[in-house]
């Protein structure tokens, strides 16, 4: 089967801002409720082990926000550097900072700063020091060439205009040999037109 990815046409700038607002929300008033799943009942529904999750500052749990489990494709190895496409509140960089340990690093990457900030919040409140918090896109992401083991990433690059560059992104930071966990949502049909300019429906 051949299928043509074409960046969408919807204005990049715009289509963040608004992916921005939304997410800023979950970062602010998790209680508030959405259309798509958050917090602790997500967690459970995607599988995580009670015991990867139960350390966590509530707060980040609250303001998970995942499409899966990137843990499910295996744990992280100690040592290792990690880098967190979209990061968000932090639940994924917390987890995996734990399981590098003190002789790995997490370099967690978001453009919403209210979910950077909520990230940062977490890791001192669960005494995590390995980790660097970066805002930027997946699209261009702030880490040198081939300096990563694991690229991990939950719910994200369905929010990417131009999947394409952040896969090479992906590629370009990845040492050789590197491992990309993702999880996230696969369509199996054509997305309709009026869909794809739909910013609501993107950040939803
Ligand atoms: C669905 S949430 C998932 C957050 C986190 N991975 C989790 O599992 O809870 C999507 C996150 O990706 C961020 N995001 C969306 N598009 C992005 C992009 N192009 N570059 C960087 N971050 C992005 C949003 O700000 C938001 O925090």
């Amino acid at each position: 089967m051949t299928m043509t990815v074409r960046p969408a046409a919807v204005d990049a700038k715009e289509l963040r801002a608004g992916i921005s607002a939304k997410y800023e929300e979950v970062a602010l008033t998790p209680e508030k409720g959405f259309h798509f799943h958050t917090g602790t009942p997500l967690a459970a529904m995607l599988e995580y082990d009670a015991a990867m999750v139960d350390w966590l500052p509530a707060g980040t749990v609250a303001s998970f926000a995942g499409t899966g489990n990137p843990f499910s494709m295996g744990d992280l190895e100690p040592g290792e550097t990690v880098l967190d496409i979209g990061c968000g509140a932090g639940m994924d960089t917390l987890i995996a900072a734990k399981q590098v340990g003190p002789d790995g690093q997490v370099v967690a990457v978001d453009m919403t700063a209210a979910m950077l900030g909520k990230a940062r919040r977490g890791a001192g409140e669960a005494g995590l020091s390995n980790i660097s918090f970066r805002e930027g896109l997946a699209e261009s992401l702030p880490a040198d060439d081939a300096t990563i083991d694991v690229v991990i990433s939950n719910g994200v690059v369905n929010l990417c205009p131009d999947k394409i560059r952040t896969m090479k992104e992906v590629h370009r930071v990845l040492r050789p040999g590197g491992r990309f966990q993702i999880a996230d949502i696969v369509v199996h049909k054509e997305v309709p037109q009026g869909a794809k300019d739909d910013i609501e429906l993107w950040s939803g």
